[in-house]
């Protein structure tokens, strides 16, 4: 065992996902700010511009009030070392969220008390469904008039097929929210406001405490008795095996802007999740607390900084402990390196560092050498940890640009953006690179391309909306597409890698390639 196999252990390393104004950001503040982190709610982020802006990074966010990149921030809370990945709550992000969640351990859904199940927590926790991850579920905003309590859990099953096990229940809620009921330590956590600073106030009391009528008043006192003989009753047993395996979510309750319920949650939570979980690299599987270092990039972004128009590459670390001063081995490259100006973002403020831990997130800069997907291990190793598959596109449109002087910077700008993960670009077979089709999984990704590219590449573009559907990437290695037998309306495509896609505008016409095709085999995912 490595000699920091405490500092790995102490990590917990988790997503956090919500359909918009849900409350993840607020929920994520209070967390910083129980970390120390931050001195004062409102440092995180925000939609409105006085709030100091770590993933608002371009302007396309500010205008639409949405955060279209996730960031990572790191903090400590007794004794743990915490990274929080956060996600964009766009839809037409899902990949990004995809591929965030593979950096984590565990995700924690952030619940409206008074919406339930919303349509972007439907779609992000389908993503969650694909890796069997871990979810915790914190039922926001029980300050306000909320849903019935016993109707959200049935919805959260009925709407995402997982099993909940309320870990607290509510006792009212609006300006009668009180506390929770913690089934537990079967004690009542009364809390007092603090006007949203620190931590609510308190108050732990017995179930059976003669009192309690007097704390929380008759009427919620007999409420409280009554749905506890209900919750008892009710089938789920709590087996934190099934947590683990992402079939039942833990459901907590509370409000992030009063505090009230975030502390018992975080501790609850801290020791329910896992500390740093092993990943696979083919036959292999690699453990965090093994001697050597090893990660894998799950993010590149461009530009988050414009002044320095810097690209980082965002990796977990899956094994060891990362050293600045040691050479590391980038396995897809086949090359030897000294990762540049490794950071960190430590609440709003990004941090050069020396080390870092499995279960960490570090940021390095990219000159352009490194794509999604890629392992970096310890010299004289060489595995390659599982790949992160590429979602199928939604959307196509054919893209030049208006003027062909600028070529270069449009080979340039639409590569790099490629590279990023935000969009996918395909040629003609045998075509050059001076029109491109472009597939995005959400329509908002083009409209990222088209300002990306005349702001940070100043290239002037030309869309223009192609008619299909649906992409199949062709499994045989050794087929040449022209020989295929395919509707008119089917068109034979290449990636950037040189493999051959078909592009349907239709289910039908997948059925009718394959039916004509018998040795044909078409897959919906390319892997980087
Ligand atoms: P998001 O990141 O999931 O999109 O949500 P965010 O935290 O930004 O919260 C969305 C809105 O909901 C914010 O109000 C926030 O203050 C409010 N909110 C968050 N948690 C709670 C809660 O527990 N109770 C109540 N009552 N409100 C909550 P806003 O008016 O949009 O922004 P702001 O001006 O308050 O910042």
């Amino acid at each position: 065992m490595p000699n920091y196999e405490s500092e790995i252990k102490r990590r917990r390393t988790f997503a956090i996902i919500s359909h918009p104004d849900a409350g993840k950001t607020t929920l994520t503040e209070k967390f910083l700010l129980y970390g120390g982190a931050i001195a004062q709610a409102g440092q995180v982020k925000g939609k409105k511009n006085t709030r100091a802006a770590t993933s608002d990074w371009m302007e396309i966010e500010k205008q639409r009030g949405i955060s279209v990149t996730s960031s990572v921030m790191q903090f400590q809370y007794e004794g743990y070392c915490i990274n929080i990945l956060d996600t964009p709550g766009h839809q037409d992000f899902s990949e990004d969220t995809y591929r965030t969640l593979m950096a984590a351990d565990s995700a924690v859904m952030v619940i409206d008390a008074a919406k339930g199940v919303e349509a972007q927590t439907r779609k992000l926790f389908k993503v969650c469904a694909m890796r069997d991850i871990p979810i915790f579920t914190f039922i926001n905003k029980m300050d306000r008039e909320a849903r019935d309590s016993f109707e959200l859990l049935e919805e959260l099953e009925k709407e995402l097929g997982i099993e909940t096990y309320p870990v607290n229940w509510p006792i009212g809620c609006g300006k009668d929210f009180q506390g929770v009921y913690d089934r537990g330590s079967r004690k009542i956590i009364h809390f007092t406001s603090n006007g949203g600073a620190k931590a609510a106030t308190a108050t732990e009391v017995e179930l059976g405490d003669p009192n309690l009528d007097g704390l929380i008043g008759e009427r919620l006192h007999r409420q409280l008795t009554d749905e506890i003989e209900l919750l008892d009753g009710a089938a789920a047993e709590f087996d934190l095996d099934r947590v683990r395996h992402g079939k039942l979510s833990p459901v907590f309750f509370g409000s992030a802007l009063t505090n009230f319920g975030v502390e018992p949650f975080l501790e609850h939570f801290l020791q329910m999740t896992t500390a740093p979980l092993p990943r696979r690299a083919g036959e292999l599987v690699v453990d965090s607390l093994d001697d050597d270092f090893s990660a894998f990039v799950f993010k590149i972004q461009a530009n988050m900084n414009k002044a320095h128009r810097d690209r980082i590459a965002f990796m977990r670390i899956v094994s060891g402990r990362f050293d600045a001063d040691k050479e590391v081995y980038h396995v897809q490259g086949g090359k030897k390196l000294r990762l540049s100006r490794p950071q960190q973002l430590m609440a709003a403020e990004r941090e050069i560092i020396e080390e870092a831990y499995a279960g960490d997130i570090i940021g390095v800069f990219d000159p352009g050498i490194f794509s999604i997907g890629d392992t970096l291990c310890a010299p004289g190793k060489a595995f390659t940890f599982e790949g992160i598959p590429t979602f199928a596109p939604e959307h196509f449109s054919l893209v030049r640009q208006v003027d062909t002087m600028k070529r270069k910077q449009f080979i340039k700008g639409t590569t790099q953006i490629a590279q990023e993960g935000a969009i996918q670009i395909f040629q003609e077979i045998g075509g050059g690179m001076e029109e491109v089709i472009v597939g995005v999984v959400g329509t908002l990704q083009f409209d990222v391309l088209e300002y990306r590219l005349k702001n940070e590449y100043n290239v002037d573009i030309r869309m223009e909306g192609l008619p299909y559907q649906y992409i199949r990437w062709i499994e045989n290695e050794d087929l040449d597409p022209k020989t295929l037998n395919l509707t008119s309306d089917t068109k034979r495509i290449q990636d950037v890698r040189g493999r051959y896609l078909l592009l349907f505008t239709n289910s039908w016409n997948i059925n009718w390639a394959e039916e004509h095709n018998p040795d044909l085999v078409l897959s919906e995912f390319g892997r980087n």
